[in-house]
């Protein structure tokens, strides 16, 4: 269910606008909470004031509006969103989209969002299957939006074929997907994450080329940790390490891209948020550890961030002053082991764990006692010594260290080492027996 949930629901202007007012109430009847963004042409079908009723909160129309700008403007609105829904996505939408066109406050929305986005696409038949539209839903898919429906069928203008929106309960139970709720009906949108049809498939799913690895994930959620932790010393200090987060976030782009939920715990990065990925932002060990328990249950669980491993035991309420006293002691405490305690967790152990090790030396030796000590089915291991270039830089060279045995991976640049090693953990989950 959408307990505690918000959606951001931008109602484009189409004849299926009528169904988005019943999509407000089975949202609300889930326990989730909507904010609608209306386009100029939505409002030809359904009025700011159903909608209001229905979501129990302001509709939002204008990009100008100064009132709205003070009260909740279109940056605001995407920020207080968990997912941002487009019902219907009309072509004129979608183009907008590929494209990075802002000129009303749903398209400008669209631009400044970072929170995963679910079109719905509504139009007629032949609109759809234009080549221009076909490249949108493309790029669209690329960038990493996630489509649900269209749905084959009469449409209102007398025509058959794909175009027709799908059902508001097939929306919800996307929107349910993409936010990994429980208790919402799983294979209501089968498809819906690899962006094509919803059943029966329409013939146009064979005019878009496949992504990359797609589907090897469907349906499944990938949790993935990224970046260093930062354990705070006073106020302005703390300790830190170099990683990058790029190896992490490369990780959750390819899961992604391989159809998959993608929930990412990072520490502090300098990186894009990636598209399409539920990115929870972290400083602290204990904070990433609370983070990732509050994401389970999950299918797959990889381990890449640089977790400190001590944190300062009491950090100091007023920056530390260097008056002519003792230089202060520094007293550690150690931090949680995050990859350790899920690769052990009583009761929601994901099926496959999977951990970094970052070694300077004796690689394969160390790492595999790593994997042992740490209890997790596969350790990723490479050299981080200065020589390598690893640490900050773009290439990487791994060796996976499992129970089989040892598989090393030709050296690559990071985004190619995310796609083998995904292809990889899909292969090994699609081994196991489900639980
Ligand atoms: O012990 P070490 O830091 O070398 O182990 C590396 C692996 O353990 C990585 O997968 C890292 O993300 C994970 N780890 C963790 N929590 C810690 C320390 C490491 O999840 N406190």
């Amino acid at each position: 269910m959408l307990e505690g949930r918000s959606i951001l629901l931008i109602i484009g202007g189409g004849i299926a606008a009528y169904k988005a007012a019943e999509l407000v109430r089975l949202i609300a009847k889930s326990g989730g909470a909507t904010r609608v963004i209306l386009t100029k042409a939505g409002a030809q079908f359904v009025t700011p004031l159903t909608l209001a009723s229905l979501s129990g909160n302001k509709v939002n129309e204008e990009l100008f509006s100064l009132t709205d700008e003070i009260e909740m403007g279109h940056i605001e609105l995407s920020r207080a969103a968990d997912l941002v829904v487009v019902a219907p996505a009309t072509a004129d939408l979608m183009a907008k989209a590929a494209n990075g066109i802002a000129n009303d406050l749903a398209s400008t929305t669209l631009l400044a969002t970072d929170k995963p986005v679910l079109m719905a696409p509504a139009m007629n038949v032949r609109m759809w299957l234009h080549p221009a539209t076909q490249r949108n839903l493309e790029t669209l898919r690329r960038d990493g939006v996630s489509f649900v429906g269209p749905n084959e069928g009469d449409m209102a203008c007398g025509e058959y074929g794909p175009g027709r929106m799908a059902e508001p309960v097939e929306i919800l139970a996307a929107i349910g997907d993409l936010l990994g709720a429980k208790g919402m009906s799983k294979g209501m949108s089968k498809g819906m994450s690899k962006g094509m049809p919803m059943p029966p498939p329409a013939p146009i799913a064979e005019l878009a080329p496949p992504r990359r690895g797609e589907g090897l994930l469907a349906g499944r959620h990938v949790l993935i940790t990224a970046g260093p932790t930062h354990e705070p010393i006073d106020p302005v200090r703390y300790i830190a390490n170099r990683s990058s987060g790029k190896q992490g976030y490369a990780l959750a782009e390819a899961a992604r891209a391989a159809g998959a939920r993608v929930t990412l715990v990072s520490g502090p990065v300098s990186l894009p948020a990636p598209a399409g990925v539920m990115l929870v932002k972290v400083e602290t060990a204990r904070e990433m550890d609370q983070a990732v328990e509050a994401a389970l249950p999950a299918d797959l669980a990889i381990f890449a961030a640089a977790v400190a491993d001590w944190r300062v035991r009491e950090e100091a309420g007023q920056k530390l002053k260097k008056d002519g006293q003792a230089i202060p002691p520094l007293q550690l405490a150690e931090n949680p082991d995050i990859l350790a305690r899920i690769a052990r967790h009583p009761d929601q152990r994901p099926p496959l764990v999977v951990g970094f090790a970052a070694e300077t030396e004796k690689v394969i030796e160390h790492a595999s006692a790593k994997r042992m000590r740490k209890g997790c089915d596969i350790i990723v291991a490479n050299d981080v010594s200065p020589a390598s270039g690893v640490m900050g830089g773009d290439r990487n060279l791994v060796h996976l260290i499992a129970a089989e045995g040892v598989d090393t991976l030709p050296e690559m640049s990071k985004a190619e080492v995310a796609t083998a090693l995904i292809r990889h953990f899909a292969a090994v989950l699609a081994g196991r027996k489900e639980s």
